[in-house]
């Protein structure tokens, strides 16, 4: 499956199929990076409320970045994984205190900051600033490993690296924000972890795993 198609049929499949979540509307890196930290643990539906509840307390950077930390941990509360809070409070300080309350663009520039790790460079420097980054999560592994294959073992030294390359040389450089807003979206409500939806699957023709029935074992994770 040529690269140019797999981009192309991918995001033809999101534009008909996305659903309306509210930092797909904003070229703003503040609410981009907050949903991303929101949703690292977390699913759509229960993270939503919390990203309403942040914006509407703290609207832009400065306000979260001068709330007192009890204040943002009272509203994290029930999203669990309290380090991410406390990351996302340290990481709007550095942006306020160190960038002016601008975020930086660059990739290498993002992942200084406190909590922001490769998955989440690359989804705001390509959501936010157009970079070509490609976004590399379960969902990626997923519909990377099934489509085209891709038998490496994630949970080893290598495979996020070999996965990372192969989803870079995907990766639609003029539509990267969409492109990987789609194999996010594609992975969370198409190829599913279980039961994925097959039958009306795009890349059924073209898919590895459906093709040689290793639905189940794709992608391949060894270590817990
Ligand atoms: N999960 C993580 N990031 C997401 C995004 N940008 N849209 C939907 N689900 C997500």
């Amino acid at each position: 499956l040529d690269s140019k198609v797999f981009a192309n049929q991918l995001i033809n499949w999101y534009e008909e199929n996305k659903r309306d979540l509210p930092w797909r509307k904003t070229k703003d890196p503040y609410p981009i990076w907050l949903s991303e930290i929101i949703l690292q643990q977390t699913r759509v539906a229960q993270g939503l409320p919390y990203y309403e509840r942040f914006i509407e307390q703290f609207p832009t950077i400065y306000e979260l970045a001068n709330a007192s930390e009890t204040e943002v941990l009272r509203l994290w509360q029930g999203l669990g994984y309290y380090s991410r809070a406390r990351n996302l409070h340290a990481c709007a300080k550095m942006v306020v205190n160190d960038f002016g309350g601008e975020f930086p663009s660059e990739f290498d520039e993002l992942l200084k900051l406190k909590g922001i790790g490769r998955y989440t460079a690359a989804a705001i420097s390509s959501s936010a600033f157009n970079q070509p980054n490609a976004v590399v999560d379960g969902n990626v592994y997923r519909v990377l490993s099934r489509v085209f294959g891709m038998e490496e073992d994630i949970s080893s030294t290598q495979g996020p690296k070999v996965f990372e390359i192969r989803a870079n040389e995907l990766l639609d450089k003029e539509r990267p924000n969409q492109y990987n807003q789609a194999i996010m979206e594609f992975g969370a409500i198409q190829c599913s972890p279980k039961s994925p939806a097959c039958g009306v699957c795009p890349f059924k023709d073209d898919c590895f795993a459906f093709n040689h029935n290793k639905i189940e074992v794709l992608p391949v994770k060894t270590k817990k």
